[in-house]
């Protein structure tokens, strides 16, 4: 078994509630830091322990911590990402969910490194009953005195709050979400200036994922070096990751870096094989925005070695034949996938959730959903698949935000590693008897996707 740092006691009965999680243990990092620990101490344990963002980049926190900007009379801000919106990843909201005061912790001991005394948890809209549950746990905290003024006795003082957003994937990036809790429409921010020197209302401000800063609490508890003891590489410590898909078992779980895909895959462990023991047949590795690679290439990489849960191994071969360990939204598709119809509700997603702001990622994102309903509604021509192919890569790179580039990498890697797919749409559309039952339960209506082309 490997081992577990988030998840420990997630079988717990009553993990979810202050006094269990006390009992366990929890609010220790909270008392290490302030009884015994400087401010810049705990920033050089998270440097140590190599943790790396969980919200997708894998930008190492340490070091993004040592950027936030000398407080110069303004206050500094703590924001944690709580948006969660990507396709295929949902281990943020299973962690509030379960276990709210780990991420309450990470908190409290993360401001504390960072000299904030007002800190946000920006959460999606749609996710109210998690509003609740964090709430609940925000107020048993400030009961117990781990939140307010003069924290255990000392001139710490924190105040913490939960900001429901209205339901919009583009804030999940970080600047849009500023933007968002500044009570302003979600639309992101042109970078340079980041959000460390000049992040919520001009201060500087840090911005995490929730898993990143639940993790702050286990790595003050046992120091980073011995955090960075698991895993592999630059790849250290442990992720979760949301499996979902024609697997055996979905759900959320713990790896240790460098777990092989096909353990992953396979072990009863995690997801326990492919469904109904069919075959693999793709795997979109780390949420709808990374490139999906076939079965091939997923459980080795292009060298023939075996392909690791880490962020190297997923990427080896760059994108001509590795993809990203992204925010772990790992979906596993068998041989009965329909590669171009997937593509279709992923390019749906990001065309409907653009914000608009730059022409590129606007107009590609429609046209990228045009063009594939034309193809899937049995008018496509061969050149639509050029044309496709041709329109997503004028979106990558030439956006504001990496929501373009989200957008472009799903249908750039579904064209370089299934274009016979899309062939076959365009020479045999009558084989595609199902496709108008698709468009029907989709509520698309396929003439008008495609009238305009
Ligand atoms: C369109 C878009 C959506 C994003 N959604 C999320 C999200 O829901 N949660 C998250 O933590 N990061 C999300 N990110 C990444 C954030 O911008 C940011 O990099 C992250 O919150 C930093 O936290 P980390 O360093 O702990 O990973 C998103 C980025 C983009 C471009």
């Amino acid at each position: 078994m490997g081992r577990k740092i988030l998840l420990e006691h997630i079988n717990v009965p009553g993990i979810n509630s202050y006094d269990v999680y006390r009992s366990k243990g929890g609010y220790a990092s909270v008392e290490k830091a302030i009884k015994t620990m400087k401010p810049e101490d705990i920033t050089e344990e998270v440097k140590k322990s190599g943790l790396r963002g969980r919200g997708g980049a894998g930008f190492p926190t340490g070091m993004k911590w040592s950027f936030l900007a000398k407080p110069e009379g303004k206050p500094r801000y703590l924001v944690c990402n709580a948006d969660e919106s990507e396709p295929g990843t949902f281990k943020d909201r299973y962690l509030m969910e379960h276990i709210p005061h780990i991420l309450i912790e990470g908190m409290i001991t993360s401001s504390y490194a960072l000299g904030v005394n007002t800190a946000y948890i920006y959460i999606r809209g749609e996710y109210f009953y998690l509003v609740r549950i964090l709430e609940k746990a925000i107020a048993e905290a400030y009961a117990n005195g781990w939140l307010g003024k003069n924290i255990l006795g000392s001139d710490f003082n924190l105040d913490l709050y939960v900001h429901p957003g209205a339901g919009a994937y583009i804030c999940g990036e970080e600047t849009a979400l500023l933007e968002s809790l500044e009570g302003k429409r979600g639309n992101p921010r042109i970078k340079p200036p980041f959000p460390a020197v000049a992040g919520l209302y001009g201060c500087p401000t840090v911005v995490n994922n929730v898993e990143t800063i639940a993790t702050v609490g286990p790595i003050v508890n046992m120091g980073g070096d011995e955090y960075a003891k698991i895993g592999v590489g630059r790849s250290t410590g442990t992720k979760l990751i949301s499996a979902s898909g024609h697997i055996k078992k979905p759900g959320v779980y713990e790896i240790e870096m460098g777990v092989t895909v096909e353990d992953f895959i396979y072990s009863d462990e995690y997801c326990g094989g492919i469904l109904n023991d069919k075959k693999l047949k793709a795997v979109v590795a780390g949420g709808s925005s990374v490139p999906i690679l076939p079965a091939h290439l997923i459980l080795n990489t292009a060298n023939g070695e075996k392909r690791l849960m880490t962020y190297e191994s997923l990427s080896d071969g760059g994108f001509a034949t590795g993809t990203m360990l992204g925010s772990g939204g790992f979906i596993v598709m068998d041989e009965s996938t329909n590669i171009v119809k997937n593509l279709f509700t992923f390019t749906r997603f990001y065309r409907h959730e653009s914000c608009g702001q730059c022409s590129p990622c606007r107009e590609g994102t429609a046209w990228m959903e045009k063009i594939l309903a034309k193809i899937l509604g049995g008018k496509g021509e061969e050149k639509d698949v050029d044309l496709l192919w041709d329109v997503q890569r004028r979106i990558e790179g030439n956006t504001i935000c990496p929501l373009g580039d989200a957008a472009a990498w799903p249908v750039a890697s579904a064209i370089r590693h299934f274009r016979n797919e899309f062939e076959d749409f365009v020479r045999n559309p009558a084989n595609q008897q199902d496709i108008k039952y698709y468009f029907h339960c989709n509520n698309i209506d396929s003439a008008a996707a495609y009238s305009s082309i």
